[in-house]
């Protein structure tokens, strides 16, 4: 949720020049290269255990391994009677990279018909936030109660139409944690850890093989989903020679995302200048300054982190740009994931959201934390790490292209969905509507011959949409950045659209 608010100037030296095989490794043509990266190699392959999710235990954990990944395991135990009592629940840990790194989950059944029904993944952004966000104030079967110190079934739930699980990613966030300090501070490194969560998670519990899969997430979701989609994409291919499933992912929804930063930051003279969600929200002078700045900004851009990566030169642009298109935001005191209120905060506690800190009430009762199987090692709760999200800003892992890795799901056939509550600011439906039009891909012409229409659920319009083939853009109005908090009918209705493949 919260990024680019102090936009770090990095120091990294970059490396030296890339070298170019003028030969061909030796192996070249060879069956079976390694598996994946995020793998060990050679490890022979048998077939898995077995397991039966329901027969696990309730009152401590299952330690479940996998020939296949050596160096990793599964903690996992069945959580009974809270949160929604009509369905099966689990929390555990997926213990990864030699077993010091640990990724806590929670995974809840359907509501309609698990045996059949998909296989849904849960992200929250930051970089540095937890899942918990979404699980207890968003999207998830229940959600945290006033008081915070219980929840609340939550008839809205994405588990309506599907079995879904939230995912505290990378270790430092939610109840995730490292055993001897390791660190996360790239997307392509975090997305070694997911893939292989998927995998082992599948592999291990059966009925999952071959499941229809989706990825889902909101906010930095929007950089880190394309990029493990587009893992498990490549790893697939070599799955099977390694006697594992292919995971067959089928779709990505991105919510309020930040998939192509530049061209957000530009659009927040959009949000803040001229009456695209509300009325401006700026003086008149301010936004001349901020008009003034954008040609500027764009050609920095342009030229030191797009046509050539040059970082040291890229931090310059994004420090110049963010400070005279997004520094002027902050004058005026509204929320920046929903510019139709002030911010409730102060936002360094709240996010701007109170809710949130009753969600850390919660998970910080001792009750709960034993309900969770939280381990000791895990200390205080916090909705987003600072140290995670400081990482993350020190590699400079928000300027990555994630239009391209987008290009490449859609080039093989996965679906995407690019949905944006209209009143966001900080990832708002201006930004991600340019990258949508601007996005290189075999539709791309066919995507923008599409005219706009509305959507409608229960006979009201719920917002614009417009789709090509495998590419949907959708807005949801009267929505902030947390569209399931605010519209939680309409985010139920499109999901559950999604899922079935309907147009919205
Ligand atoms: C939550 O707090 C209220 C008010 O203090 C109390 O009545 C209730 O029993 C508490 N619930 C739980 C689950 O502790
Ligand atoms: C919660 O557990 C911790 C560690 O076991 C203990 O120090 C603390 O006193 C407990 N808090 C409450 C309110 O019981």
């Amino acid at each position: 949720m919260r990024f680019g608010l102090s936009l770090a100037l990095g120091l990294t030296a970059t490396a030296g020049a890339v070298q170019l095989p003028l030969h061909f490794p030796a192996s070249y043509g060879s069956p079976s290269p390694s598996f994946g990266s995020s793998f060990p190699s050679g490890a022979p392959s048998f077939p898995a255990p077995e397991q039966s999710l329901a027969a696990l235990s309730t009152q401590e954990y299952t330690t479940l391994t996998h020939d296949n990944f050596r160096g990793y395991s599964v903690r996992i135990r069945q959580t009974e009677g809270w949160c929604d009592p009509g369905v099966r629940s689990w929390t555990g840990y997926l213990d990864v990279d030699g077993g010091a790194k640990h990724l806590f989950f929670y995974f809840f059944e359907s509501r309609h018909k698990p045996a059949e029904d998909p296989l849904l993944m849960w992200i929250n952004g930051g970089p540095g936030c937890s899942s918990a966000l979404g699980l207890f104030m968003e999207l998830g079967p229940c959600r945290v109660n006033d008081i915070g110190n219980d929840t609340v079934p939550h008839a809205e739930g994405w588990n309506e139409r599907a079995n879904v699980f939230f995912l505290d990613q990378p270790v430092g966030v939610g109840f995730s944690y490292a055993d001897y300090g390791e660190v996360v501070e790239t997307t392509e490194d975090a997305a070694k850890n997911v893939a292989a969560f998927i995998w082992i998670f599948t592999e291990t519990f059966r009925e999952f093989n071959g499941r229809e899969f989706h990825m889902a997430g909101e906010s930095y979701g929007g950089r880190y989903l394309p990029v493990f989609a587009s893992e498990i994409v490549d790893q697939n291919k070599q799955a099977v020679a390694h006697g594992l499933q292919e995971i067959n992912l089928k779709g990505v929804m991105i919510g309020n995302g930040i998939t192509d930063f530049f061209t957000m930051l530009l659009s927040y003279y959009d949000m803040a200048c001229t009456g695209a969600s509300v009325p401006p929200i700026l003086d008149i002078s301010q936004c001349v300054r901020m008009k003034k700045a954008i040609p500027r900004c764009t050609q920095m851009v342009q030229a030191s982190c797009v046509d050539m990566f040059d970082e040291m030169a890229c931090n310059s642009a994004a420090l110049f740009c963010g400070a005279e298109l997004e520094e002027p935001f902050f004058t005026s005191g509204m929320n920046p994931y929903d510019i139709s209120k002030v911010c409730d905060g102060p936002i360094g506690e709240t996010l701007c959201y109170p809710v949130t800190k009753k969600i850390g009430s919660y998970l910080n009762m001792n009750s709960t934390r034993k309900l969770l199987g939280v381990d000791d090692k895990v200390k205080t709760f916090s909705s987003c790490s600072t140290e995670v999200g400081m990482g993350f800003n020190r590699r400079s892992d928000m300027y990555a292209p994630g239009p391209y890795y987008i290009s490449g799901l859609l080039e093989r056939g996965i679906s995407i969905l690019i949905y944006v509550g209209t009143y966001d600011w900080i990832c708002n439906w201006v930004g991600n509507m340019r990258w949508v039009e601007a996005l290189e891909w075999q539709g791309q012409e066919s995507y923008n011959a599409v005219p706009i229409s509305q959507w409608f659920v229960d006979g009201e319009p719920a917002g614009i949409t417009k789709g090509w083939k495998g590419l949907t853009y959708a807005t949801v109005e009267g929505a902030g950045h947390m569209v399931p908090y605010d519209k939680p009918v309409q985010a139920l209705a499109m999901v559950n659209r999604w899922l079935e493949k309907r147009s919205l």
